[in-house]
C-alpha cells in the first residue's frame, strides 16, 4: 500500500499488504508519516527578534522542531546563552546579542543579517518589555522604551523583506502584539505600551498590502496574559506566578496562557498552512476579546 502524506510525498509500504494494514505496518506508516510531517519548515531559516525568552523563544522551538534554522536576537547575553543550548538540540541555531532600545544595537543587527543571514524567509518580532504605569506618571524614557522597540521591528522587517525579494523567495513575517492595544484594563495601565503594540498591529495591515504581490505575508498575534518572564520586569520572579493566578478568572477560558499556546499560533501563521491569511491580527487570548469574566 502507498501513502499520500502531503508536499507530494509517497510513503511505500516495507512489506506489501492490504488496504488497512494491521500491527507493525500500520505503525511504519505512522512513524513514516510523522516524519514527513514534522518537516513543515525544512530548508527554511526564521529569524526572532526577541527570541530567547517566552513567545519567540517556544516559536524558535516549533520552528526547528519541524525541520528550520533559527537565529535568535536577544538582549542579555546569559539568556541568549541559555536558549542557545535549549535549542541547539533541535538543529541549527545561531545568537546575535543586541540592545534594540539603542541606535547602536539596531545598526549593529541591520548589519549583521546582512553580513550573516541575509537568506532568512521568516521573521518574527516579539521583543518586549512591559512595565505598567499610569499616563500621568509616564516619563519621556517610559515611552521611549517602547517605541524604540517598534522602531527596530520597522527596520528589521525592511531589511528582511527586502532580502528575500531579491532572492526571489517567498515570505512570512508574524508580528507579536497585544489585547491591551485593543482594550485598556485598569489593574495594568500601559498608555504608551498599549500605543506602541497598536503602531504593530497597524505596520502589519500595511506591510501585508504592500508586501502580498511579493509573496511576503505579514500576521500578527494579540495576546492577553501569558505566563512569561516579561512579568519579572516589575513582580519579584518568585511572586509572579501567585500573582498571575489573580488573572486566571479574567480569561473566559479560564486561565492565563502560555508561550506554547501562542508560539502554536505564531508557528501555523508562518507556516504554508496559513498561504491564505495575511494582515490578521488574531486574538489568541482565552476569548478575552470575545468578552471579560470581570
Ligand atoms: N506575556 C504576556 O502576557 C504578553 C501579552 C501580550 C503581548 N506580549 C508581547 O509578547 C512579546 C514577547 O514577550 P514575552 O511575554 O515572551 O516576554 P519575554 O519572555 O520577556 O521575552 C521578551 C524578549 O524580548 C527581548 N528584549 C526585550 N528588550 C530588548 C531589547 N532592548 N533589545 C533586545 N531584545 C530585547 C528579551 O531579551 P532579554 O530577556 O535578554 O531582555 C526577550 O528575548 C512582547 O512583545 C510582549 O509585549 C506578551
Amino acid at each position: 500500500m502507498s501513502l499520500e502524506v502531503g508536499a507530494g510525498m509517497l510513503l511505500q509500504c516495507m512489506a506489501p499488504c492490504d488496504e488497512v494494514c494491521g500491527g507493525w505496518r500500520a505503525s511504519i506508516h505512522w512513524k513514516n508519516r510523522e516524519r514527513a510531517m514534522n518537516k513543515e519548515f525544512e530548508g527554511k531559516k526564521l529569524l526572532v527578534v526577541g527570541g530567547s525568552s517566552g513567545i519567540g523563544l517556544k516559536t524558535a522551538s516549533a520552528v526547528m522542531s519541524e525541520g528550520g534554522s533559527a537565529v535568535i536576537v536577544g538582549h542579555r547575553p546569559e539568556k541568549l546563552k541559555q536558549a542557545h543550548e535549549e535549542l541547539s538540540a533541535l538543529g541549527e541555531v545561531s545568537t546575535i546579542q543586541a540592545d534594540l532600545s539603542s541606535k547602536e544595537g539596531r545598526d549593529a543587527l541591520l548589519k549583521t543579517i546582512d553580513d550573516d543571514h541575509s537568506d532568512v524567509d521568516l521573521l518574527v518580532n516579539a521583543a518586549g518589555v512591559f512595565f505598567p504605569k499610569p499616563f500621568l506618571e509616564h516619563e519621556e524614557s517610559d515611552y521611549e522604551q517602547y517605541m524604540s522597540l517598534n522602531k527596530a521591528f520597522f527596520f528589521v522587517t525592511k531589511k528582511v523583506a527586502a532580502n528575500i525579494i531579491a532572492r526571489d523567495r517567498a515570505g512570512a513575517v508574524v508580528n507579536i502584539g497585544s489585547m491591551w492595544a485593543k482594550q485598556a484594563i485598569a489593574a495594568t495601565p500601559s498608555s504608551a505600551y498599549s500605543m506602541a503594540k497598536a503602531g504593530l498591529h497597524s505596520l502589519t495591515q500595511h506591510l501585508a498590502m504592500e508586501l502580498a504581490h511579493k509573496r511576503i505575508r505579514v500576521n500578527a498575534v494579540s495576546p492577553a496574559v501569558v505566563r512569561t518572564p516579561i512579568y519579572e520586569g516589575f513582580i519579584p520572579k518568585d511572586q509572579v506566578d501567585e500573582a498571575l493566578q489573580g488573572f486566571n478568572d479574567f480569561h473566559p477560558i479560564g486561565r492565563t496562557g502560555t508561550a506554547q499556546d501562542v508560539s502554536s499560533v505564531v508557528s501555523f501563521l508562518l507556516s504554508d498552512k496559513a498561504a491564505w491569511v495575511t494582515g490578521a491580527v488574531w486574538d489568541v487570548d482565552g476569548g478575552v476579546m470575545a468578552g471579560r469574566n470581570k
